[in-house]
């Protein structure tokens, strides 16, 4: 793809999982401010993505692609203004087909146009869909606006969401910056698990410059408790899944800000070595007792032991599964009390973990000098 960015996965904000279609330029302004005033830009998240339904029903006169005249008066390049008079970047959305998935115009047969206007309103990031594609296969419609964006001279963050259509994994690392692995979230225990099982299967092909995109967080949007929602972060964070919140920053609770603001978990997945954590272990009833895992820089081991059945259990990591010889000592970090819980353990370490709740950790080798306490 060769634009340098993705150099480890994304963060920001993305308007569609609270707003859907009900946006404009004071919300995204809002969000703007509220990322700065919280401190999440801080953290990292500083994409601020305007979704589906940004536009007009038609292209103008001219063929191209205007901003919904009510809910966007100003124009998109006086949002990426104000965006960037914040730090921030700005993203927006199209689909590499006839239509938007909300029925606006898509950009297929039009990516160097769109892509142009794009760059002229100082858009840093597209998220390109995959709604009424023609029939046509992704491997093609994608590469066009991967070109287009690259022609243009500014760099531009692009964001693959065909869906998981034909193995992204397989071909998407040439084309974007990341890559849908599956079908839409939705603000759910199941839908979360069950995408977070899919994703995992594509592990191997993520890394600096593309990465495996399970879909953006639902964090703080009300339907999965604080311990679920925390278990969403975790794993998301240790498959350097893109963290894009998909709640109303200007509105979280305590227990959301919490959650997406937990620097030892955002530092997993923004990790030099940018390698995808994934499933190790599993077992009883129904595998739902799970031990997630991927190394960091510096030899460290990121784990999750992950307790997706309803009742408290203990759960138990073996370094076996961890690749780790049996003797090697272990100091352990809890990523969620944010201290050290074990010091040269060996061969396992057994966990307590709440129904539908998980613990990560740090784990690091005696042989590692440890640089933070
Ligand atoms: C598709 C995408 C979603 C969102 C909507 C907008 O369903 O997968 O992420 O962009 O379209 O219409």
């Amino acid at each position: 793809l060769g634009n340098g960015l993705g150099g480890t996965p994304q963060m920001g904000w993305n308007s569609w999982n609270f707003f859907a279609c009900d946006i404009n330029e004071k919300v995204i302004k809002e969000t703007a401010d509220a990322l700065i005033s919280t401190g999440l830009a801080k953290l990292g998240y500083n994409y601020v993505n305007i979704d589906d339904c940004w536009s007009e029903l038609q292209r103008d006169s001219k063929g191209q692609l205007v901003a919904d005249s009510k809910a966007f008066p100003s124009g998109i390049k006086s949002l990426a203004d104000y965006v960037h008079s914040k730090g921030l970047k700005l993203g927006i959305y199209s689909d590499a087909g006839a239509f938007t998935c909300q029925v606006r115009p898509g950009s297929i047969f039009h990516e160097s146009d769109d892509a142009k206007l794009f760059a002229s309103w100082g858009v840093d990031y597209l998220k390109y869909d995959n709604c009424f594609n023609l029939g046509i296969e992704p491997e093609k419609r994608y590469p066009p606006m991967r070109d287009a964006l690259n022609a243009t001279g500014r760099t531009i963050f692009y964001s693959l969401c065909e869906w998981g259509v034909h193995d992204p994994a397989l071909w998407a690392g040439k084309v974007g910056n990341s890559w849908r692995t599956t079908d839409d979230i939705n603000d759910s225990w199941a839908s979360m698990t069950t995408i977070a099982d899919l994703n995992d299967k594509w592990a191997a092909y993520a890394g600096p410059g593309g990465w495996n995109d399970p879909d953006m967080l639902e964090v703080g949007n009300g339907g999965m408790t604080y311990e679920e929602y925390r278990a969403h972060f975790s794993i998301w964070a240790l498959m350097k899944a893109p963290l894009l919140i998909g709640c109303d920053v200007r509105n979280m609770t305590a227990e959301t800000f919490e959650i997406i603001s937990n620097e030892e978990v955002i530092a997993v997945n923004q990790d030099s070595l940018g390698v995808q954590g994934r499933k190790v272990y599993a077992y009883g009833p129904d595998n739902c007792y799970q031990v997630w895992a991927g190394p960091l820089s510096g030899q460290r081991l990121a784990v999750v032991i992950w307790n997706r059945s309803s009742k408290t259990s203990t759960i138990t990591a073996k370094w076996a599964t961890l690749g780790l010889e049996s003797s090697t000592k272990v100091s352990i970090r809890d990523l969620w009390k944010h201290e050290y819980v074990s010091e040269n353990k060996v061969a396992s370490f057994g966990a307590r973990v709440k129904g539908h709740s998980c613990e990560m950790y740090i784990f690091s080798p005696s042989t590692v000098t440890r640089s933070v306490s």
